[in-house]
């Protein structure tokens, strides 16, 4: 999808509850700061001025479309096309790690997460803002019945995915979860949690 189609597409629920939650989430990021799946930027001009943004993607059209976006709000953004599963980064150069409505599109969320936890400090902490399977039953239903169209008409965006369980299956504690949008989307904030000491 174009970059400006995503941006129109996404404009009614931006101003109904997205960016407000958006806005919320990304108060709490805190110095290095990697930002998965950035897409067309729509985080970057909502970060305090004291974090150093990292914003990767896969679509070198929508990070040409992120840069410019920073750029007109001027922030500094670091923008690089890399993939969430293999991130290009030393282990634990990240305080805190970011990603909104992007686990319902990488393909293996569980690699992504192993990454996440690798690029991430110990005290670090995983921000994320995710429209998931439903969270109360009539959603669920609704998201469990319209993914089989939804993937096949677009190929990459899932409407049923579990992020918070995957998340924590990654060795994530979850700190906080709270639903919003009626129970389609989940604000997760997690910490990883220490890997037993090896003698
Ligand atoms: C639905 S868009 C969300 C964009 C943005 N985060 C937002 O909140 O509007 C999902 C983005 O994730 C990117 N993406 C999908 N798989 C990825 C991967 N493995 N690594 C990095 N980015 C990925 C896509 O290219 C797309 O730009």
């Amino acid at each position: 999808m174009e970059p400006h189609h995503y941006d129109r597409g996404m404009r009614l629920l931006e101003r109904l509850s997205l960016e407000r939650l958006r806005r919320g989430l990304l108060r709490e990021a805190r110095g290095a700061v990697l930002e998965l799946g950035t897409g067309t930027g729509a985080n970057l001009p909502l970060y305090g001025r004291d974090v150093q943004v990292t914003a990767i993607d896969v679509r070198p059209g929508h990070l040409a479309a992120a840069g410019r976006k920073a750029r007109r709000a001027g922030m500094a953004a670091t923008v690089v096309c890399a993939n969430a599963q293999d991130l290009p980064y030393a282990d634990a150069a990240f305080d805190t790690v970011v990603g909104t409505l992007v686990f319902c599109s990488i393909d293996r969320p569980e690699a992504a997460l192993a990454e996440v936890r690798r690029v991430l400090r110990p005290d670090g902490r995983l921000l994320l803002l995710e429209h998931v399977r439903g969270l109360t039953p009539w959603s669920r239903r609704l998201t469990d019945w319209l993914h089989p169209l939804w993937f096949a008409l677009q190929g990459e965006c899932r409407l049923n995915r579990e992020t918070a369980a995957t998340v924590a299956a990654a060795g994530f504690h979850l700190d906080h979860t709270a639903s919003h949008g009626r129970g389609l989307l989940q604000i997760i904030r997690a910490t990883p949690i220490a890997e037993p000491h090896r003698p």
